[in-house]
C-alpha cells in the first residue's frame, strides 16, 4: 500500500498510544522502515502486519482498529491535508457518495501508482443509499465503515450505516453498505 497509508497508521498509533507502542508494533511486524515515504509504494503485507501486530500489542480487535483508522483517515489526514479534494467531490455527503466511484481517479492525480478500491452506488432514494465496495484486498470493510462514519461527521450529516453483506465475488471482496439519512 502507498506510503501515505502506512504513515497514517503510524500517526494514529503514535498519537493515541505513544511512540513506544508504535516502536513495539513496528518491531513485532518485522518492519525495517523507520520512515514511510509519501512517494513510495510498499508491499500490502507491511500494512497488514502493522495492523495485525497493533491488534495483538494493544489488545484491540482488528475490526475496531480498522474502523478507528477509517475515522482518523477522514477526520485527521484528509480533513487536514486534502480538505479541498474532499470538498471538490461534493457539496454535501450525499453528493460526495454519489461521486465516490470516481473519487480515487482524482486521488491518482497525486498518487498515480496506487491500486484504488472500487465503489458503485446502486440505490439512491431520498432516505437511503446502497454503496457497494470492491477490492482484491481482503478484510478492509471495517476501514470503509470508519471512513463513512468520518464523512458523516466531516459533512455534518448524521447517517446510520449497516453492513448488509460481505462476500467473495469474481476474486473481489465485495461489501454492501446500506446508508440511511
Ligand atoms: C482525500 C481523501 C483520500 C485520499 C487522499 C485517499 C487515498 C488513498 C490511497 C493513497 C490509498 C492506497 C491505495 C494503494 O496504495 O494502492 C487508498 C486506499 C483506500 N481508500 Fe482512499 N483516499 C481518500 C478517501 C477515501 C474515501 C472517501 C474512501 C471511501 C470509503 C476511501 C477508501 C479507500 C479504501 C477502502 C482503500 C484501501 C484499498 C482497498 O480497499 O483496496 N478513500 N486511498
Amino acid at each position: 500500500m502507498h506510503g501515505v497509508v502506512n504513515q497514517a497508521i503510524e500517526g494514529l498509533i503514535t498519537k493515541r498510544f505513544g511512540p513506544e507502542a508504535w516502536e513495539d508494533i513496528r518491531i513485532a511486524s518485522q518492519c525495517s522502515d523507520t520512515t514511510f515515504y509519501n512517494n513510495h509504494n510498499y508491499s500490502d503485507s507491511v500494512t497488514y502486519e502493522l495492523v495485525v501486530n497493533a491488534s495483538k500489542t494493544l489488545d484491540i480487535d482488528i475490526e475496531i482498529l480498522l474502523f478507528e483508522f477509517g475515522k482518523y483517515w477522514v477526520l485527521t489526514i484528509a480533513a487536514e491535508k486534502y480538505a479541498a479534494l474532499l470538498h471538490s467531490a461534493g457539496k454535501g455527503l450525499r453528493e460526495f457518495l454519489v461521486n465516490l466511484p470516481n473519487f480515487h481517479s482524482r486521488v491518482m492525480l497525486y498518487y498515480p501508482e496506487i491500486t484504488p478500491p472500487e465503489f458503485k452506488v446502486m440505490e439512491n432514494s431520498d432516505t437511503s443509499l446502497e454503496l457497494q465496495y470492491f477490492s482484491k484486498r481482503p478484510g478492509l470493510q471495517p476501514f470503509v465503515h470508519g471512513i463513512l462514519e468520518g464523512l458523516s461527521t466531516f459533512f455534518e450529516t448524521p447517517i446510520t450505516i449497516d453492513l448488509k453483506e460481505t462476500k467473495l465475488e469474481d476474486e473481489y471482496n465485495k461489501s454492501i453498505f446500506l446508508l440511511h439519512f
